[in-house]
């Protein structure tokens, strides 16, 4: 049997759909192909030289085997995983997550296969608290397992929490016990949460050298969490593996990721810097987060390859249907013609649901009756879908054949090398962040971190509160 797949449908961006003036023409679409095949051997032959390590993590054997180990040690103790990290450290957890487990995962135990997730990306203060007194209460500390997650090690927001966690744990377990709760991952040598788990012991598990938080989620990154509730991380890794067979054809034409970044580059380039990404799938609703990070982390960029300034990169924007079709729409279509729309469409979902008769005195709305929900949303899509095309505004639309874990590690590889395809059209290097790099220094420093004082000194003026302009 053959696996279920995603594919690109990109006729509605075409001046077929919506017109010469702002769908792409056939002369444009065959000079976009001129532009990008080198690119396509470029890339391979980068790839080929190690130089874009993500490339390889669906082949990785070993990785998915400590995994696996790990998760065989702990399940048995392991009520509730709560994954700690931001950025790359956690949008790829929270998207798996939401993709591939029900709805009602987290709070009805026969929808469940492994632990309670949780992923606190964030530092807000009551929103912790909430959580550690529900953990406290009735003793859940000790069928809790921690996974600290952080690249460079040093980010605060996730220093801070673990800081945090570690207090109660010592307070409420001792030390001993404190130990089997914590599960580090983070870089194998280097950063000091790496200095943590080596000194107290902690079990950790690596991210290999070179690969960015947002090209991380098929490392020990995304992979424990997954394993531990239940994801089939196999074909998660055999679905992006598969697309790499594809993503790597030097055919422009039977290149999705090729054609995807050549598709938002000309866009872009015709003035429509605004990408939004709308699933009709609440379960592929934050993997347009996981995106969202992707495209702005790699491509918004203030300097290209050859030091130029340049500032560019389009703003990515997540929306949902069929919630934001009545949030949304309205501006999509009569706003400004400066976005390129990209659809997630699922053809078989798992689950549905008919839809009931319509009361006798209700018979306008017969029309629905008998009809599957997944029909209605379909429809809802196509009706968004031909009336932004009405507006002339250029749609391109990602088939699921169905959700599961082969699909979204095809989605998830198809948009990474999009987004390496992309750097190398907007000619800028898609795998540093040195814009994130400055707002984490800046808060070394207002946190009064030694080393910091000359820094903490420059900020001061700028945020400090100027009375005058209080009104
Ligand atoms: O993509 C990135 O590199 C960033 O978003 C990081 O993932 C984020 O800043 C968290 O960093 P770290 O994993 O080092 O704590």
């Amino acid at each position: 049997m053959s696996e279920p797949e995603i594919k690109l449908y990109y006729k509605n961006v075409t001046e077929e759909a919506i017109g010469q003036e702002q769908g792409i023409t056939d002369e444009q679409l065959k000079a976009l192909a001129e532009k990008v095949s080198p690119l396509i051997s470029e890339l391979n032959e980068e790839r080929q030289a190690g130089k874009t390590p993500y490339r390889d993590l669906p082949y990785d054997k070993e990785i998915p085997q400590k995994v696996r180990e790990l998760r065989s040690k702990v399940e048995g103790r392991c009520e509730n995983l709560v994954v700690l990290g931001i950025g790359g450290s956690a949008l790829g957890n929270i998207a798996l997550q939401t993709a591939l487990n029900p709805y009602m995962h987290n709070l009805d135990d026969t929808q469940r296969s492994g632990p309670r997730l949780f992923v606190f990306d964030n530092i807000d203060p009551p929103q912790l608290v909430s959580f550690l007194a529900w953990l406290g209460y009735d003793d859940k500390l000790d069928k809790t397992i921690f996974n600290v997650i952080s690249k460079s090690g040093w980010t605060a927001e996730t220093a801070a929490q673990f800081m945090i966690v570690c207090r109660l744990l010592l307070d409420k377990l001792g030390p001993a016990d404190c130990k089997k709760q914590v599960i580090t991952t983070t870089d194998a040598n280097q950063g000091i949460l790496r200095r943590i788990a080596n000194n107290a012991g902690f079990t950790s598990l690596e991210i290999p050298e070179g690969i960015g938080g947002r090209f991380s989620v098929l490392s020990a990154v995304g992979l424990f969490s997954a394993a531990m509730c239940g994801i089939d991380i196999d074909s998660l890794l055999a679905g992006a593996r598969d697309m790499d067979t594809k993503v790597s054809c030097e055919d422009f034409y039977r290149n999705p990721a090729a054609i995807n970044a050549a598709i938002n580059y000309h866009f872009y380039q015709q003035g429509k810097k605004i990408s939004v990404m709308m699933p009709y799938s609440y379960h592929l609703k934050d993997l347009a987060d996981w995106y969202r990070q992707l495209w702005a982390e790699s491509l918004g960029k203030a300097q290209d390859l050859k030091g130029n300034e340049v500032h560019i990169g389009p703003t990515p924007v997540k929306a949902l249907g069929t919630t934001d079709q009545h949030s949304q729409v309205q501006l999509y279509r009569e706003g400004p013609n400066d976005k390129l729309f990209t659809f997630l469409q699922v053809s078989n979902f798992d689950k549905d649901l008919r839809i009931g008769p319509a009361p006798d005195y209700a018979q306008e709305l017969e029309f629905l009756a008998g009809k599957d929900l997944s029909v209605l949303l379909n429809s809802e899509k196509k009706a968004t879908e031909y009336a932004l095309l009405e507006s002339k505004r250029p749609c391109l639309t990602i088939l699921f054949d169905k959700v599961n874990a082969y699909t979204v590690g095809q989605f998830i590889y198809l948009y990474e090398v999009t987004a390496s395809f992309a750097g190398a059209l907007f000619g800028i290097n898609p795998y540093d962040q040195p814009a994130v790099e400055l707002g984490k220094e800046a808060t070394f420093a207002l946190m009064g971190k030694p080393g910091y004082e000359e820094l903490a000194k420059q900020i001061q003026p700028l945020i400090e509160i100027d009375r005058d302009f209080l009104v």
